[in-house]
């Protein structure tokens, strides 16, 4: 089995590509760029712009299995619009041109079944304006009213995977991930996510200081580990189930929880200043997982704990790597 994984240089992308390799797989990452932080294990790494036709031909070429991971993204501060202002039009167009055109190539190139990675930003926003928040199902995403942009071009992307299935036979598999984290992932320069946001400030702040949390603090989340959502990736991808499934915890917390934990995890007294004026996405957000443990069998197994203590001694190591922490 060839197989093809898109933003291959990428967080989940990297990781999904070691899981399949272990798993005997034969690998053709696609990137951009390198992963940043240890070597691919694809046994091939093209370095290609998937906003290119010829770029997404080459890359598509003899493969049997596609899982479509590129994208132009970045935690709440790189996609939220605020007060009319943001990155969506980049995000949109790169989005956009990369799924459109991984489609059309695997449509030519005669892919079998392709993966598309959605998300939990697709859901309408007026079903996530209160902290309690019942968890999202997946039929709760139409009527529409996406994250502005990135939850957009998502939900559009979901569709054109359904024109592709229905009108060409190209089977397609579509994951919504709610906030993945762990190592290896973004953990500055403005595209990470709270968790490794959080984890990096309680590493740089002393026993005693205090850290800067976007919002009051009380907006909630769950978090799904890195493993957990490959795990996720790969039962959905051999499932026959063709419609979008929630991939992530249905474990709720608060962005104050968060912090706490990753303070015990520390070892350290941390305080919380709030800044108001920051991004703060929608109120509240929660998977519901009913669908995911009746047609996969299976939920997330590693505890935001356990993930967190992974992922805040790696970021801590890149701390000391960069010279930032003694
Ligand atoms: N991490 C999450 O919590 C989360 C949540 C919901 C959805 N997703 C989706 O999962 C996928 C992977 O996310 P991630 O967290 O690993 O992000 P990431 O930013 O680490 O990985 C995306 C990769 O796509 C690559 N890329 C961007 N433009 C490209 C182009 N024109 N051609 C080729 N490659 C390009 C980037 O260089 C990057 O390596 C994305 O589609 C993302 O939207 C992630």
């Amino acid at each position: 089995m060839h197989i093809l994984v898109t933003g291959a240089g990428g967080f989940i992308g990297h990781h999904l590509v070691n899981a399949l390799v272990a798993r005997g797989a034969r690998v053709r990452g696609v990137d951009v760029k390198h992963p940043e932080y240890a070597p691919s294990q694809a046994h091939e790494f093209m370095l290609l712009d998937l906003r290119r036709r010829e770029a997404a031909q080459e890359a598509l070429a003899d493969m049997d299995e596609v899982y479509m991971l590129a994208a132009n993204m970045g935690g709440i501060g790189f996609i939220e619009r605020r007060r009319g202002a943001g990155m969506a039009a980049d995000i949109v167009h790169d989005n956009t041109l990369i799924n459109l055109l991984t489609l059309e190539a695997a449509r030519e190139a005669g892919v079998k079944r392709i993966f598309f990675a959605s998300s939990a930003c697709i859901y309408p926003q007026h079903l996530q304006q209160e902290a309690d928040v019942t968890p999202l199902k997946e039929e709760d995403a139409w009527p529409s009213d996406p994250e502005d942009g990135y939850g957009h071009e998502k939900l559009y992307a979901e569709c054109l995977c359904r024109f592709y299935r229905e009108d060409y036979g190209l089977e397609t598999r579509v994951a919504r991930f709610h906030n993945i984290y762990g190592p290896l992932g973004t953990w500055d320069g403005g595209r990470e996510k709270s968790p490794a946001a959080i984890a990096r400030k309680v590493a740089l702040a002393p026993d005693g200081g205090e850290v800067e949390v976007w919002g009051d603090g009380l907006q909630t989340r769950s978090y799904c580990y890195v493993s957990d959502c490959v795990e996720g990736i790969l039962r959905l991808m051999r499932s026959d189930y063709a419609q979008p499934l929630n991939i992530g915890d249905d474990r709720l917390v608060t962005i104050n929880e968060l912090v706490d934990i990753v303070a015990r995890l520390a070892g350290k007294r941390i305080r919380r200043r709030h800044d108001l004026t920051k991004a703060q996405g929608v109120r509240g957000r929660n998977s519901d997982n009913t669908r995911c443990e009746e047609l996969l069998g299976w939920r997330p197994q590693v505890s935001l704990e356990q993930g967190m203590e992974q992922t805040y001694i790696w970021i801590e190591e890149q701390l000391r790597q960069a010279g930032r922490l003694a």
